[in-house]
């Protein structure tokens, strides 16, 4: 804690007059926000944090969301909800084995239930990493021990995204043109107004996120890379396919560590 506040008087100094004085500082601590940050880069979360953007930035399904501990047959009617459920098209040609139904919002968060959800097949791989990174946020666990939920629901967290060059719906300005693998559970996702979120911000690290509900100076952000991203794609051949999604969890974790920043200022004309 001591280390953290270092850090953010730090932030604040260099940012000169941002932050008018400590006692507003101690009050953006108060109301700080916890963000999730994705790695989006090849080796982490892929191609998941492609529909993360899209749902946030190009369908409007916001990126803050409450974890209500749900039980398996509430998760799985959200899954339903967002198209994926049993026999649902990424187990079909032309994607199938290796693949998974990834939905946005996630099925942990009460979000879901108003429905909407969009999803998109993605390499096995990919969804359990990313389904792993919330388990360890909401359960507190490993690398999240002291950090995240704490087990408590429920509980309000955001999600932005890093490294996301090769992932266009997370690019400021990108087009939301459906690449034919974004859809509801009526059939492909119908292209909406881009969303203006001029949701950049600079870490501490010097590292920008897209966060597309906005962040505020002082925020925490974790940011979870796993260690063993040689290995990504070793094991997909043993994924079944299928009616698996977001939250699920696969018993061979990767392992990822966690790395605790906190958003120093905003970038405007980020490309
Ligand atoms: C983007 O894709 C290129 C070409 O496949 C790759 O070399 C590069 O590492 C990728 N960048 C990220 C951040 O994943
Ligand atoms: C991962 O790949 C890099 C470069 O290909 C290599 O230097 C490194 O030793 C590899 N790490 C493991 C754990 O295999």
């Amino acid at each position: 804690m001591k280390s953290f506040l270092l850090y953010l008087s730090l932030g604040a100094l260099a940012l000169g007059s941002a932050l008018p004085d400590p006692a507003s500082n101690a009050q953006v601590t108060a109301n700080a926000k916890k963000h999730l940050v994705f790695d989006c880069s090849d080796k982490q979360a892929g191609d998941t944090c492609q529909n993360m953007c899209f749902g946030a930035k190009c369908q409007k399904l916001g990126s803050t969301f409450t974890w209500d501990q749900p039980s398996s047959s509430t998760q799985g009617k959200r899954s339903r909800l967002a198209g994926c459920g049993s026999g649902n098209r990424c187990s079909k040609a032309p994607y199938g084995k290796g693949y998974q139904c990834d939905e946005y919002p996630f099925k942990s968060v009460k979000e879901a239930d108003k429905g909407k959800q969009v999803n998109r097949c993605v390499k096995s791989r990919y969804n359990s990493r990313q389904g792993n990174i919330l388990k360890q946020f909401y359960y507190s666990q490993g690398q999240f021990k002291g950090k995240g939920c704490n087990r408590k629901a429920p509980c309000q967290f955001s999600v932005s995204f890093k490294q996301f060059s090769n992932q266009s719906y997370c690019r400021k300005g990108a087009s939301c043109k459906n690449d034919n693998n974004e859809f509801t559970k009526s059939g492909p996702a119908k292209r909406e107004e881009e969303v203006d979120a001029s949701g950049y911000y600079r870490l501490g690290s010097g590292e920008i996120i897209f966060a597309p509900d906005g962040a505020a100076v002082g925020d925490v952000v974790y940011q979870a890379t796993f260690t063993n991203s040689n290995a990504t794609m070793s094991f997909e051949s043993s994924a079944q396919g299928g009616d698996d999604d977001a939250d699920d969890v696969d018993d061979e974790d990767d392992e990822f560590e966690v790395e605790e920043d906190t958003i120093v200022e905003e970038v405007e004309d980020f490309e």
